[in-house]
C-alpha cells in the first residue's frame, strides 16, 4: 500500500524562493559553540517575526495539533506541510527553514521517500527536512543526503508515534531504553544528518547523546544539556493553551492578549464606536469640469 499523497498541492508552481544559500551542516553542525535556537513557524508572519532573532525556523507537523485542533500529528498530509513549508520560507529571508516530513509519507518505501522529500525541497523552498526515527531510518537518511537533501533526525519521544494525547511521556528512564535512544542517535548522525532533534529525554541520557554524537543536539524537554533547543512557538507565547507541557517556559500570554482585544472590539461594534469616522470612506467631491 503507497502511502505516498499524490500531487494536488499548491497550484501551478515550484517554490520562487531564490536559493538561500544556507549552510545547515556549518550553521548547525559546529558543537561547542553558543547554544543553537530553534523555534517552530507554521505562516508567513510568524517567520517574519523570528527572521533575525533565532538560528533556524521549524515548519513542524506539531501544526497538526496547534492549528488544526487534531488530537496527533499523525493526520496532517504531505501537501498540507507544502503550503505552510512554502509560506515560511518565502517569508524568511536570513534564517535556515527545516519543513517536517509528515506521518507516513516516508518511512515505508525509499524510493517514495526520496520522492516526497524532493517535493519538499523544491515546492518550499526550505533548506532542510525533518524526519523522525532511529537506526532503522538510517538507510532513508543517508539516501537523501547523498541526494543533496539535508536532513535533520528527531529521536526520543517521536511524536508520530503517539496515537492519542495520553501518550506523550518521557523516555530513557530505563537502561534498556537508554541504550536504545544512544543508539539511534549514532545511527542518525553516522547516517549524515546535520543536527539531531532529541525530544522528551531524560537529562542524562540528553547529556550522554550530546558528548557522543559528532553533529549538534537540538532539545525540547531534554535539558539544557543539549547543543540547542527549540520549542513551538504559540506554547511560548501562551497561543496554545490546550495543555502545557512540563518543559515548556512562557515568554507571553498573547492568548489572553487576543482575547482582552476581541472583547473590546465586540463592545466598541456593539457600542457603536467603532467604525470612526477614521475608518470610513467617503465620497469624494466632484471635480470640477475643465474647460
Ligand atoms: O513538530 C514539531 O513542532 C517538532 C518539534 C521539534 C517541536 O517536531
Amino acid at each position: 500500500m503507497s502511502l505516498w499523497t499524490p500531487k494536488t498541492a499548491i497550484k501551478g508552481h515550484n517554490s520562487k524562493r531564490p536559493s538561500s544559500g544556507l549552510d545547515p551542516r556549518e550553521l548547525l553542525g559546529p558543537k561547542g559553540g553558543e547554544p543553537i535556537v530553534g523555534l517552530t513557524a507554521y505562516t508567513a508572519p510568524t517567520a517574519r517575526c523570528l527572521d533575525r532573532h533565532i538560528d533556524f525556523m521549524l515548519v513542524g507537523d506539531s501544526l497538526a495539533m496547534v492549528l488544526y485542533g487534531m488530537e496527533t500529528t499523525r493526520t496532517i498530509d504531505l501537501d498540507t506541510m507544502i503550503r505552510h513549508g512554502y509560506a515560511v520560507s518565502q517569508a524568511a529571508s536570513n534564517t535556515l527553514v527545516v519543513v517536517d516530513m509528515p506521518f507516513g509519507t516516508y518511512e515505508h518505501n525509499r524510493r517514495i521517500a526520496l520522492e516526497n522529500a524532493r517535493r519538499v525541497m523544491d515546492e518550499t523552498g526550505c533548506d532542510a527536512i525533518k524526519m523522525e526515527g532511529g537506526a532503522e531510518l538510517a538507510g532513508t537518511v543517508t539516501a537523501a543526503v547523498d541526494l543533496g537533501i539535508p536532513v535533520m533526525g528527531h529521536i526520543g519521544l517521536m511524536p508520530q508515534r503517539v496515537k492519542s494525547a495520553g501518550q506523550f511521556k518521557s523516555k530513557g528512564h530505563s537502561d534498556v531504553a537508554r541504550r536504545r535512544i544512544l543508539k539511534d542517535a549514532l545511527a542518525i548522525a553516522e547516517a549524515g544528518a546535520f543536527a539531531i532533534v532529541i525530544e522528551g529525554v531524560v537529562e542524562t541520557v540528553a547529556a550522554e547523546i550530546t558528548k557522543a554524537t559528532p553533529v549538534s543536539t537540538i532539545g525540547i524537554g531534554a535539558s539544557a544539556a543539549c547543543d540547542g533547543q527549540i520549542l513551538v512557538t504559540e506554547d511560548m507565547t501562551g497561543m496554545f493553551d490546550t495543555f502545557k507541557p512540563k518543559f515548556v517556559k512562557r515568554y507571553a500570554e498573547l492568548g489572553r492578549l487576543m482575547e482582552e482585544a476581541v472583547i473590546a472590539y465586540a463592545s466598541d461594534v456593539r457600542a457603536r464606536r467603532f467604525p470612526g469616522p477614521e475608518h470610513t470612506f467617503k465620497k469624494r467631491a466632484k471635480k470640477p469640469a475643465s474647460k
